[in-house]
């Protein structure tokens, strides 16, 4: 069988929300410290003591969003302890990654700060799990309110005069779990209840989101979107892929093949994860109001061998590429009702776009996937059909290619493509229907193994290449995709 991709060129459906190629950092291992911060007095060049090296890189990839501060941490937080003198600040332990003891250094300020330095949307995560109802409100109050109130003069007092734009908070996190091992019933009625006090002030306008399902809980979306839709705009979903089941992750780097096909197995799943829960939405939002904030994914797996089992430090690779490829084709077919997400986490743990090494830093291959797709954000969707072959897992097929096109306001058209086999090239057509189109280029990602990977040593092993083997006739375009690549080809 051969491979065909059908693009109906004048038919948009739909605009990608940028916010879908969003970050998270939390307070985990060295994301955050080292990652992100190292403190005005580092070595390692700063800017009021965010790294310089970090920003640069990050602003090449227009991040629209950066969630904070976790994940499982967010729960734990109580945010009065990182404001103030940096030196008077309250410690505390960071129970769930590594037992570390957390100086609180990176707090609301230094938050706000990097988001500006990034040019990116805060997406602020509250404390349900352990925090309080008044908590939660006052850093609300603390962040948006520009009148005379004792929170916005404490914000004064520790030198901000204005209110900053909060758009996007998340009511808790994983409640179903380290946010407070709750029942949906029982949350979805703290969710009414904490969110009634996340207020807007101002023309700040909080688009509220509500901790949503692990994976394939279906029940905790029916519940949700049952007793609390009318109060959320957003509800998130958390799904990461470990190809070696929860417990035994395998690991990130020499690993085998048969690894490599159950972890594009599992990222195809995502697919699946989202078609159903946007059936059970749909049924209590039929308008598709209310949006799915997938706030949490990516590949994790054991961490580096010798580095702190709760610090989830992971190499990147080849593999990684695809994981991200596939999931960013799928998340723009499903732009409808899919709003947000946002890789588990941008520096040093889990799938990071970037991993650093005291004064050194390296881009992974996901880092260069969120680049070459970066065209996509805010563009229109353009409606896409794909008849791909297939790869035999056993008993079971999975397609072997992946896709999706959107167009630009100035009329480029962007198509990303992703080979899945760990083998076998693709021979493709792709039938561009419309208008008339006579230029193309292309950039591609791959290599020869299966976990190649960029080191401190060799940073740039991995990294993309112009992709030159592609013939565009009479809107028809031709080309071969090598095994184990993703292609962002730009035509117009
Ligand atoms: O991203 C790491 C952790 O994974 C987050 O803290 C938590 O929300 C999830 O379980």
């Amino acid at each position: 069988m051969s491979n065909k991709v059908i693009i109906n060129t004048d038919a948009a459906k739909g605009k990608i929300n940028k916010n879908i190629y969003g970050h998270f950092a939390e307070h985990l291992g060295r994301c955050i410290y080292e990652g992100f911060w190292v403190g005005e007095d580092s070595d390692i060049p700063n800017t009021n003591g965010i790294r310089n090296d970090v920003v640069e890189a990050l602003r090449q990839l227009h991040i629209p969003v950066l969630r904070w501060p976790g994940g499982c941490f967010a729960d734990e937080y109580h945010w009065k302890d990182g404001i103030g003198p940096r030196e008077n600040r309250k410690k505390m332990v960071n129970t769930h990654w590594g037992g570390v003891t957390e100086n609180n250094h990176f707090g609301t300020h230094e938050f706000m700060m990097l988001c500006d330095m990034l040019g990116a949307e805060p997406y602020i995560n509250g404390n349900v799990g352990s925090g309080t109802v008044q908590e939660m409100s006052e850093w609300v109050e603390y962040l948006t309110f520009d009148g005379d109130s004792p929170m916005a003069n404490l914000r004064r007092e520790n030198g901000r005069d204005d209110a900053w734009q909060v758009k996007y908070f998340g009511v808790g996190n994983e409640n179903w779990g380290c946010g407070g091992n709750m029942r949906p019933e029982y949350y979805a009625d703290l969710y009414r209840q904490f969110q009634t006090y996340v207020r807007n002030y101002g023309d700040n306008r909080i688009f509220r989101i509500a901790g949503g399902a692990n994976v394939d809980d279906y029940y905790w979306t029916e519940v949700l979107m049952r007793e609390a839709s009318h109060m959320m705009d957003g509800l998130s979903l958390h799904y990461y892929v470990h190809p070696g089941g929860f417990w035994g992750k395998g690991p990130a780097t020499g690993f085998d093949e048969a690894a490599w096909d159950i972890t594009m197995q599992k990222t195809l799943f995502m697919e699946e994860l989202i078609e159903k829960h946007s059936t059970i939405m749909d049924k209590y939002d039929p308008e598709q109001r209310i949006a799915m904030i997938i706030d949490e994914w990516g590949a994790w797996y054991d961490v580096e061998p010798g580095t702190n089992p709760g610090f989830l430090y992971q190499q990147n690779t080849i593999r990684d590429a695809l994981v991200a490829g596939v999931h960013l084709n799928i998340f723009n077919q499903h732009s409808d009702r899919v709003q947000m997400t946002n890789i588990a986490q941008t520096i040093n743990v889990i799938q990071s776009v970037i991993l650093t090494d005291k004064e050194k830093l390296l881009l992974t291959p996901t880092y260069h996937v969120f680049e070459m797709y970066k065209a996509h954000q805010d563009a229109e969707r353009l409606d896409l059909h794909l008849e791909s072959d297939s790869i035999s897992l056993g008993d079971q097929n999975i397609p072997q290619l992946s896709a999706s096109a959107s167009k630009a306001e100035d009329g480029t058209i962007t198509i990303t493509l992703c080979n899945l086999d760990k083998r076998e090239p693709a021979d493709i057509v792709l039938d561009l229907r419309g208008e008339m189109l006579s230029d193309v280029s292309g950039r591609i990602i791959t290599a020869d193994e299966i976990d190649a990977h960029n080191t401190f040593d060799q940073p740039d092993k991995v990294k993309p290449k112009m992709f030159e083997q592609v013939e565009l006739k009479e809107n028809k375009l031709s080309l071969v995709l090598p095994a184990k690549s993703v292609v962002a080809l730009t035509v117009s």
